[in-house]
């Protein structure tokens, strides 16, 4: 898709893109500014491998004052984005014979870290209606001899569906259970528009479940800092101390100046945070309207991320333009080439039927788009 989209744009054609997975806002001015006096500062060679001690020191005072979980710094591991937490963490944990429960629809780096591992990933499927949450009586259908760990990721991304603290606490407690460890990415933990955010762990410690958990976290959204490469785990030592060393022969440690800055990010005035979930918040109620005013579609309203994620299999196996579309590879194809918007096939994230349409762009846009997209569709019904 991003292909096409380019040789359009290269013919100078107005493409809209619905596909992209960052905030289009820059990073706040405060964190900028906090990177420059780090650089003035000297702050420009290795740190030490697990991230530098000021700003662990940082992400535990965030992680007990914004989640209510307390840690010490030696349970954090600071790395190079929050991709390569996961993918660490992955690699720590797991091995050759073991299986990872993903739920579907998954992030599309989900199962290829546990492929990297060597491990395979068990599909779970979630339930559309119930904000994707997971189908526990798919689960009951498994084997699950072999399962090792499960990877929770709410608000997720591709749906944007945030899971109820009684889903949580029933994965935790197969996971106790079964002896599974849990991975909880929580990149969007920020953005989150009805209820509160409640980090895994707290709910583990509330309910006493004694499950044990490593939360991955990201700079990335929450600040828009996606360039920055910044993200950190949360865990028991001895699982922090595997993956450090892990991280720490492949990349030494994450970049100076973006941890310096990051001490900005997560103790420093957060105003920029609330701006900004107000304006998705704004955005999201928009595009859901217009979704759901195409025929043929229907869209659930995500309680976060910035991803709405319709339906549109009454499109399935119809004719347009002469071509049959078979699955969603075919519909977005079709929607790029007449309506020139750039939009992500559910089918990528084990979601036949879904689109992904990200809403990190300004509301007129996202009203051409749709209007676009909408009249396009109507020439095939
Ligand atoms: C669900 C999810 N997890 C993790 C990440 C990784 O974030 P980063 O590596 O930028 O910290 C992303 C980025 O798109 C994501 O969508």
């Amino acid at each position: 898709m991003a292909t096409i989209a380019a040789e359009m744009k290269s013919k100078g054609i107005d493409v809209i893109n619905f596909s992209v997975g960052e905030p289009d806002f820059n990073t706040p001015k405060n964190i900028i500014e906090a990177a420059k006096d780090a650089m003035d500062q000297g702050y420009t060679k290795y740190t030490a491998g697990p991230g530098m001690i000021e700003f662990r020191e940082a992400i535990c005072r965030k992680l007990k004052q914004e989640n209510g979980i307390e840690y010490e710094i030696d349970n954090i591991l600071v790395s190079n984005g929050e991709k390569q937490s996961l993918s660490v963490a992955c690699q720590a944990l797991f091995e050759q014979g073991d299986e990872v429960i993903v739920f579907r629809p998954y992030w599309v780096s989900f199962p290829e870290f546990v492929r990297l591992a060597d491990a395979e990933p068990l599909l779970i499927n979630t339930i559309a209606e119930n904000n994707f949450e997971p189908d526990f009586n798919h689960i009951s259908t498994k084997n699950i001899d072999n399962v090792k760990g499960v990877i929770l990721n709410s608000p997720s991304n591709p749906t944007g569906g945030t899971w109820s603290e009684s889903a949580i606490i029933k994965i935790l407690k197969l996971a106790k259970m079964n002896n599974w460890m849990v991975i909880s990415d929580e990149c969007y933990e920020r953005i989150v528009y009805d209820g509160k955010f409640i980090s895994t762990e707290k709910i583990n410690r509330l309910h006493n479940i004694g499950a044990t958990i490593i939360t991955c976290m990201s700079l990335s959204k929450t600040y828009a800092m996606t360039g920055w490469r910044i993200g950190y785990s949360a865990g028991p030592r001895k699982i922090i101390k595997a993956m450090s060393k892990i991280q720490g022969q492949a990349t030494s440690c994450a970049n100076s100046i973006g941890q310096r800055a990051g001490i900005e990010a997560l103790l420093g005035d957060q105003k920029y945070v609330k701006e900004m979930l107000s304006m998705f918040l704004s955005r999201r109620d928009l595009i859901v309207d217009l979704l759901n005013q195409i025929r043929g579609v229907s869209c659930f309203l995500p309680g976060g991320a910035f991803y709405a994620f319709p339906d549109f299999s009454t499109y399935l196996d119809k004719r347009a333009e002469g071509t049959l579309l078979r699955d969603t590879f075919d519909i977005a194809e079709y929607i790029l080439k007449f309506a020139n918007v750039v939009t992500v096939p559910g089918d990528g994230f084990g979601a036949p039927g879904h689109i992904r349409f990200s809403y990190a762009t300004n509301k007129d846009t996202i009203k051409e788009g749709i209007k676009r997209v909408k009249s396009a569709l109507e020439k095939i019904y």
